[in-house]
C-alpha cells in the first residue's frame, strides 16, 4: 500500500474515535470546517450558489448527512432536499441536487429508501432538474446500483445519476453497463477507507484507472461530470478531447466547494464546463474527515487555526 492511502487509512480511523469526533464537531467550524462548508442553513448555501453563478460556475448542491437510523430523520432529509430544489427553481440557480441513499434510509428500509427518492424525483420532473446519488462505501456500493438502476428505469437518465469510484476493481465493467444505458456519471477516485479485495491499494493503478474510464466515457460520448483536483489527469483529460477532436460540452469538470479554487477559475476561463458541489448542514463531520484524509497537509492549517487565541 502506497503512503497517501496508509494516511488516509489512519486519518479515517483516527476521525472514527468517539473522543475524536465530540471535539471535532463541537471546535471544527472554527478550526477549518468552513473552509469546506458552505454554512449550516440552505440560506447560506443559495448565497454561494450565487457567487459561484455569477463566476460561470454551475453547482450540485448537497445537504449533509449520511448513515442515519431512524425514520424520522430520513423523512427529515427528504424534505431538505424538496427544500433545496424548490430553492433552485425559485432563486433560478444553475444547480442541481446531490444526495446520499444512507441519508433517506437506505439502511433501515430498502423500499422506504425507494419511495424517498421516487418522491424527490417527483418534485426534480416538475421543474425539470436533475438529482445526482453520491456512492458511499463499498458495503454500499451493489444495493445503491441496484436502486439506482429502478429509479433509472422509471425517470430516465435526464433526472437522475450516480456516482462511480475509479479505486474499485468492479467499475469498469458498471461503466461498460452505464454507457449501455446512456446513463451520465460523476466519476471519482474514491474517498472511503477499502481493503485490497475490492479496491487497487495503490495511488497509481487509481490515476491510471481513473484516465481509462474518463476516456471510455469521452469516446462514448455520453455526458458525464470528471470529478477531481488532479491536475495532471485534468490537463491530460483536455489534451485528450482536443487531439481526438471531441467537444468540450460533452462533459463537465466538477471539483469540491473550497479546493483548488485557482484551477475552477482557470478552467472556465478557458471555456471548460465546471460544476462546484456544495455542500451545507449541520452534520459536516464525516464529509470534513474524508476531506482531512484526502491530503494530510490539510491537518497543518487545522492545528495553526487550533493554536489561535
Ligand atoms: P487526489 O486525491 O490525487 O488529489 C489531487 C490534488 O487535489 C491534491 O494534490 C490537492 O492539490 C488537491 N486536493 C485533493 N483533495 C483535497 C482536499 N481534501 N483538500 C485540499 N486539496 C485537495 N467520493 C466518493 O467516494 N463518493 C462520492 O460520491 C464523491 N463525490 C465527489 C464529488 C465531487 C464533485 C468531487 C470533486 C469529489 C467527490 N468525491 C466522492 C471525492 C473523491 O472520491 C476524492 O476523494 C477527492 O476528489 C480527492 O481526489 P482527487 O481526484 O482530487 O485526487
Amino acid at each position: 500500500m502506497d503512503m497517501n492511502l496508509l494516511a488516509r487509512k489512519i486519518i479515517l480511523t483516527i476521525a472514527a474515535n468517539k473522543t475524536v469526533v465530540n471535539l471535532v464537531s463541537k471546535h471544527g467550524m472554527k478550526w477549518g470546517a468552513a473552509r469546506f462548508v458552505a454554512g449550516s442553513t440552505l440560506a447560506e448555501a443559495v448565497q454561494r450558489v450565487k457567487e459561484l453563478n455569477s463566476r460561470g460556475i454551475d453547482v450540485t448542491l448537497d445537504h449533509l448527512g449520511e448513515s442515519i437510523t431512524s425514520k424520522e430523520q430520513a423523512r427529515e432529509a427528504v424534505e431538505a432536499c424538496l427544500a433545496i430544489l424548490d430553492a433552485i427553481h425559485q432563486e433560478k440557480l444553475r444547480a442541481n441536487l446531490s444526495l446520499k441513499l444512507t441519508q433517506i434510509g437506505l439502511d433501515i428500509d430498502y423500499d422506504f429508501c425507494l419511495n424517498n427518492m421516487r418522491e424527490i424525483l417527483e418534485r426534480a420532473q416538475k421543474y425539470n432538474n436533475f438529482v445526482r446519488i453520491d456512492m458511499e462505501d463499498s458495503d454500499h456500493c451493489q444495493i445503491t446500483f441496484d436502486l439506482f438502476y429502478t429509479l433509472l428505469n422509471e425517470y430516465g437518465p435526464e433526472r437522475v445519476g450516480i456516482v462511480v469510484q475509479a479505486y474499485l476493481y468492479r467499475t469498469a465493467g458498471d461503466v461498460e453497463e452505464l454507457i449501455k444505458r446512456k446513463s451520465t456519471i460523476r466519476l471519482c477516485k474514491g474517498a472511503y477507507k477499502e481493503p485490497a479485495e475490492v479496491a487497487y491499494p495503490s495511488k497509481k493503478d487509481v490515476d491510471a484507472n481513473y484516465l481509462k474510464l474518463a476516456k471510455t466515457y469521452l469516446r462514448s460520448g455520453v455526458y458525464f461530470g470528471a470529478a477531481t483536483h488532479d491536475e495532471k489527469i485534468i490537463r491530460e483529460l483536455m489534451e485528450f478531447v482536443e487531439k481526438e477532436g471531441l467537444r468540450k460540452e460533452q462533459f463537465e469538470f466538477q471539483m469540491l466547494y473550497g479546493i483548488r479554487r485557482d484551477l475552477q477559475e482557470e478552467l472556465v476561463k478557458k471555456g471548460w464546463r465546471m460544476r462546484v458541489y456544495v455542500p451545507y448542514g449541520k452534520d459536516w463531520y464525516p464529509y470534513f474527515s474524508r476531506r482531512l484524509a484526502e491530503r494530510p497537509a490539510n491537518l497543518f492549517f487545522i492545528l495553526k487555526n487550533m493554536l489561535k487565541p
